[in-house]
């Protein structure tokens, strides 16, 4: 009777919410909860560069051994090179260690098992941020702090991130979205980076950039503005990413931990205990999804193919969350304009709680529980639907 005992934890709040999705039997429900891109017939779609790549690899694979444990090398020098661009790459593959992950949730985990174990106890993360956040540093065993990343007046509250990142230490960890922040799609300017940056030169803060979104925002080079701003400065951060949304391996599990130290030294020894931790978790990560990417990214037609994959994707993203928040005037005059300037997927809408509910147990329109709609999920098919349904609850 050992397993008696133990009580039922919570759903996860974006998952649990998909497992609801699934089970509901209304004809008309629409799904805006998890950050999936999807076409105009609400598929998640498989890129035609990841099918090219997958033919491919499948005809040259004729190994099954286990990849090393921090992944294969050639792949992580493709993506570090695509986060950090080429120049940056070559003038600083020194100090930087790359590891490939599983997704970018084990290279957020690693890095906060890391940053445990030789850094800090604690770490900061803004409010409001990706819910899953929260567990995967706790699951490291760091207290998480949160700083005001959002204001009252649906703006970025850039003088309230500004006043805590001044108030803290050397040694202090604040994470930050390198782009298309989750869930608030509002991002900082390349002048407020700036003055981001000096503020952590000051204060020896070591940033730490998750990048889920890397060419969903503005492009691809644009968006890796902030980590390429910080990377060139010299000092050290952490980077995060994955290729899960940029190339929709979502299933596939592949994303990168990048760690910029001082030098070559020191990121051997970096290297030696993100292995350590890598080999006690999951031994060393799968090779499917990697292999997919270093081939795309390796291949000069391939990649022109996936940038131009990539830009649809982000005109469907802008067009939708464009038409919701036009449609959305002319139906009710709920003036949303704000939302036009978000980056990436989401559009974080001023609903309340009891709005969300009422959404979802109502309409069935399902979007987490802080309101946050991933345009993806609109449609031509769902739109009025989902227009008249917000125009009702906050009438
Ligand atoms: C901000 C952010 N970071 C990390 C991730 C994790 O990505 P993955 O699904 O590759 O683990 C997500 C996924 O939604 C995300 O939104």
């Amino acid at each position: 009777m050992l397993f008696e005992k133990i009580e039922e934890a919570l759903p996860d709040p974006i998952f649990g919410l998909n497992q609801k999705f699934v089970q509901d039997t209304r004809k008309n429900k629409v799904y805006l909860s998890a950050g999936i891109y999807m076409d105009g017939q609400g598929n998640a779609p498989m890129l035609h560069t990841v099918k090219k790549a997958q033919r491919i690899w499948v005809e040259e694979d004729t190994k099954a051994s286990y990849l090393a444990i921090d992944g294969d090398r050639n792949y992580v020098e493709k993506l570090g090179r695509l986060v950090f661009g080429d120049r940056l790459w070559d003038t600083s593959k020194d100090r930087i260690y790359g590891s490939q992950s599983v997704g970018g949730t084990s290279a957020l985990r690693i890095a906060g098992d890391f940053l445990k174990a030789f850094i800090t106890d604690h770490i900061f993360i803004p409010a409001p941020t990706w819910a899953n956040h929260i567990p995967i540093f706790e699951a490291s065993q760091l207290d998480v702090k949160r700083y005001v990343y959002y204001g009252q007046n649906r703006s970025l509250a850039f003088e309230k991130i500004l006043g805590e990142l001044k108030k803290g230490k050397a040694g202090e960890v604040f994470l930050f979205h390198g782009s298309c922040h989750n869930p608030t799609g509002a991002d900082l300017s390349q002048g407020q980076w700036q003055e981001i940056l000096e503020t952590v030169q000051k204060t020896r803060i070591l940033p730490f950039f998750d990048l889920a979104y890397q060419g969903l925002g503005d492009g691809v080079e644009e968006d890796a503005y902030a980590v390429r701003l910080f990377a060139d400065s010299g000092i050290e951060m952490i980077v995060t990413t994955t290729a899960s949304k940029t190339f929709g391996l979502y299933h596939h599990r592949v994303g990168g931990l990048y760690i910029l130290s001082k030098d070559k030294n020191a990121c051997m020894k970096i290297s030696s205990q993100i292995k350590k931790l890598i080999r006690s978790n999951y031994s060393n990560p799968p090779a499917h999804g990697a292999q997919v990417v270093a081939r795309i990214l390796g291949s000069n037609d391939l990649r022109e193919e996936w940038e131009g994959e990539l830009k649809k994707i982000r005109e469907r993203l802008q067009n939708m969350r464009n038409e919701l928040v036009d449609r959305l005037y002319q139906e009710s005059g709920l003036d949303w304009g704000y939302l036009k300037e978000r980056k990436g997927m989401f559009a974080f809408c001023d609903f309340t709680k009891e709005q969300v509910r009422r959404l979802l147990e109502e309409y069935g329109i399902y979007m987490t529980e802080n309101g946050r709609v991933n345009v993806a999920g609109l449609n031509e098919s769902n739109l009025d639907y989902v227009v008249d349904a917000i125009s009702e609850v906050v009438r």
